[in-house]
């Protein structure tokens, strides 16, 4: 019994100091922004699954909206319009029925990386990520509980100082840096990687060469160029398709 409780003190204490060395990471974004979309997908999603233990992720999806009480009743505006206040609520919502980090993110991932992050369709297919039934996630986000939720995020973000500008900030630690905020966006585990203290494994030099460089992305974006007319192309062929 005694070495039982002696176990379960050294799990404790060892968690303790755990969530102490954790560099902790808030990204302040929203559900329709393009460039929130990339940060996620591109820099914070792949860095997540290198070096995800020493992080303590901190999800506010509310970004550049406004909310205030009227007659009892919050409402809300948000910058991409009405459809983005449903995507934000998923979020919020997802976030509160589930506190695994690790099943947050391949949720936020989920709902990010999909056509529409504020469609039932895509909610019904991210929240199995979450092992939440997804209409416990939409129930909320319908509810009073969804919209005390969002406005609590209104309020964390909007007591960001300075305050915020640009969409998605990513700030370490409870402190707002331009530079972590312009290096993060660049290649996000290099500059994890760099304030943490005790190097995990995920943060060999190798790691960061993954990340494409400036003129590898202007490759890219000539390559996009080009496979957006591919796409258009497609389309039409699908529509050929259909009234065949
Ligand atoms: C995304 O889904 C929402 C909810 O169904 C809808 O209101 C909105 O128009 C959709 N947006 C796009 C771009 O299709
Ligand atoms: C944030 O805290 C972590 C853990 O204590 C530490 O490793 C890191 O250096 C800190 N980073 C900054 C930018 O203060």
């Amino acid at each position: 019994m005694n070495s039982l409780l002696l176990l379960v003190a050294l799990i404790l204490s060892s968690s303790f100091q755990d969530t102490h060395r954790k560099l902790k990471v808030s990204i302040y974004y929203e559900a329709l922004c393009d460039d929130s979309k990339k940060f996620l997908l591109d820099q914070f999603y792949p860095a997540y699954s290198r070096i995800g233990s020493n992080l303590l992720v901190d999800l506010v999806p509310y970004g550049k909206a406004t909310h205030e009480l009227i007659n009892g009743e919050w409402e809300f505006q948000c910058q991409h319009g009405l459809s983005e206040c449903v995507g934000n609520r998923y979020q919020a919502c997802g976030l509160a029925l589930n506190k695994c980090q690790d099943k947050q993110i391949e949720y936020i991932n989920c709902l990010m990386g999909s056509v529409n992050a504020s469609s039932q369709n895509t909610l019904e297919k991210c929240a199995s990520k979450l092992d939440v039934p997804a209409v416990d996630i939409m129930k909320c986000s319908q509810s009073r509980r969804g919209d005390q939720l969002l406005a609590k995020y209104g309020d964390q973000t909007h007591k960001v100082q300075p305050m915020i500008t640009f969409v998605p900030t990513i700030i370490f630690n409870d402190s707002f840096d331009s530079d972590i905020q312009e290096s993060s966006l660049k290649n996000f585990l290099e500059t994890a990687c760099d304030v943490l203290q005790n190097k995990p494994d995920g943060c060999q030099k190798k790691n960061f060469l993954n990340t494409p460089d400036e003129t590898e992305i202007d490759d890219f974006l000539g390559s996009v160029k080009n496979d957006d007319k591919g796409e258009l192309d497609h389309v039409s062929e699908d529509k050929e398709r259909r009234s065949n």
